[in-house]
């Protein structure tokens, strides 16, 4: 794999408009419905062009599907044959933890998967026991061996499923599944992310029957044939949010449009409470300048807990944790997702970040500047916290690990040097 650095010059003021790019999970949670469409050529629109659904496109293609771009909206047209592969490969299942959304689609299809096992991951463990809890109570035998999930069933069954967590992959998976099962399924407690709502909407116009009102119950009659409608991916909500936070942490005047506001609410609502000003108009959000106090940001310290949808998503914690280390007093982040997802701290902290980690627990005392500095990104939305700490930063701020950053933001150096940052990307020499 290749590596590259994004070279960060900090303490340029922004100012501009960007727009959101198709959500990058929501994309890798439709995209399978490919595997449904036996024989037919279906077009999905707004696919963000990131290294993870690039991935997805490769998962799919060695597994029959064909795929090619339509640039005029950002479309794949999927030509799937009449048969397909249930044996997913494991070098490409192992570049990504959501290889495990072919789960369902493929035992809807073929009622037999052999998924290899995403691995470890470093924001946590990750398992999928839920998944696979849901489908054996639909009637699938599963055994997991040499590193890989094998799983069969003659046929899947309606039945009701209670999800211990609500687990965003095993609701979709237990969605798709079900809805080629012989009768009704019922899922309870199932996460209630905007993704999920992509996804049954999009089925609902294919033409199978859902209730799906966003309490967190799931009902799904399975039929034996999809409808071939277009659809389209909801915005990135998690983009939006950085950016948003890259006006926030610089001071500027940043404008973010194409949102659904209620997929931001929250993080609206945190920086509200901090006595951040912004402007919501239509579907857009505009953050206003704000002029250093006593050489902090003006903002009011606060407590940010992470919580499944409509709370405060884990995808924007280490976003946000960059802002509040630069806030005047103590704030504090609970991470309630993803247990090891602090690896951003000490990355921080190299710039001059003064964050204390006990358990799920950070500390955040508020410093008046970053300094630029050599860093590391371990994870994708770590290293977008990097890239928002490296833009309020005095000097130069080197982000290595910037693949990372490719798997969930399309063109992030054009957009932010749209908005006048100085920022640019690096291929690293690697020895050996
Ligand atoms: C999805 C998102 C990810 C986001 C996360 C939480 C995609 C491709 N990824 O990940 O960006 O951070 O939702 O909003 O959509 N768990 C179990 N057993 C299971 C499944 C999950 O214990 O079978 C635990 C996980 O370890 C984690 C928590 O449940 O602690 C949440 O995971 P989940 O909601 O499943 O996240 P993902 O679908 O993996």
């Amino acid at each position: 794999m290749k590596q590259y650095s994004m070279i960060v010059r900090g303490g340029t003021p922004l100012k501009g408009t960007v727009t959101a790019q198709g959500a990058k999970n929501a994309a890798l949670t439709l995209m399978p419905i490919a595997l449904l469409l036996k024989g037919k050529k279906w077009k999905l629109s707004n696919i963000p062009k990131l290294s993870d659904t690039q991935t997805m496109i490769e998962l799919l293609t060695s597994l029959g599907v064909k795929s090619s771009r339509d640039e005029n909206d950002d479309g794949i047209i999927f030509d799937v044959p009449d048969e397909v592969s249930y044996n997913v490969p494991e070098q490409k299942a192992r570049k990504m933890r959501a290889s495990s959304l072919m789960l369902g689609p493929l035992m809807a299809r073929c009622k037999r998967v052999v998924l290899p096992l995403p691995g470890g991951c470093s924001i946590g463990s990750r398992p999928i026991d839920l998944h696979l809890k849901g489908l054996v109570q639909m009637g699938a035998e599963i055994e997991i061996s040499n590193g890989a999930v094998h799983a069969r069933a003659k046929r899947l069954r309606g039945c009701r499923i209670y999800l211990d967590f609500p687990s965003v992959g095993a609701t979709e998976n237990l969605v798709m599944a079900a809805a080629f099962a012989e009768g009704t399924t019922t899922i309870e407690n199932t996460a209630r992310e905007p993704e999920i709502f992509n996804l049954t909407e999009t089925l609902k116009a294919m033409g199978v029957p859902i209730e799906a009102d966003g309490t967190g119950l799931i009902k799904v009659t399975g039929v034996e044939e999809l409808d071939n409608i277009q659809a389209r991916v909801i915005p990135d909500r998690i983009e939006a949010c950085t950016y948003i936070l890259s006006g926030v942490i610089t001071g500027s005047e940043v404008t973010v449009k194409d949102v659904m506001l209620p997929h931001v609410d929250a993080l609206l609502a945190k920086l509200e409470e901090a006595g951040c000003g912004f402007t919501v108009k239509d579907n857009s959000i505009t953050v206003h300048p704000m002029k250093k106090a006593k050489g902090y940001l003006p903002l009011r310290p606060i407590s940010v807990r992470t919580l499944p949808f409509p709370g405060f998503p884990t995808d924007v914690q280490p976003q946000t944790m960059a802002v509040l280390a630069l806030a005047n007093g103590v704030s504090t982040i609970h991470e309630n997702l993803f247990e090891t997802r602090f690896m951003h701290v000490a990355e921080l902290k190299k710039m001059g970040a003064n964050i204390d980690v006990s358990g799920n627990l950070t500390i955040i005392r508020g410093v008046e500047e970053f300094k630029g500095a050599r860093v590391t990104a371990t994870d994708l939305r770590a290293g977008a916290a990097l890239i928002l700490a490296g833009l309020a930063a005095r000097g130069e701020t080197i982000v290595e690990g910037f693949e990372h950053v490719t798997r969930g933001y399309e063109s992030i150096d054009s957009k932010l040097s749209s908005l006048g940052a100085k920022v640019r990307i690096e291929e690293n020499e690697i020895c050996g």
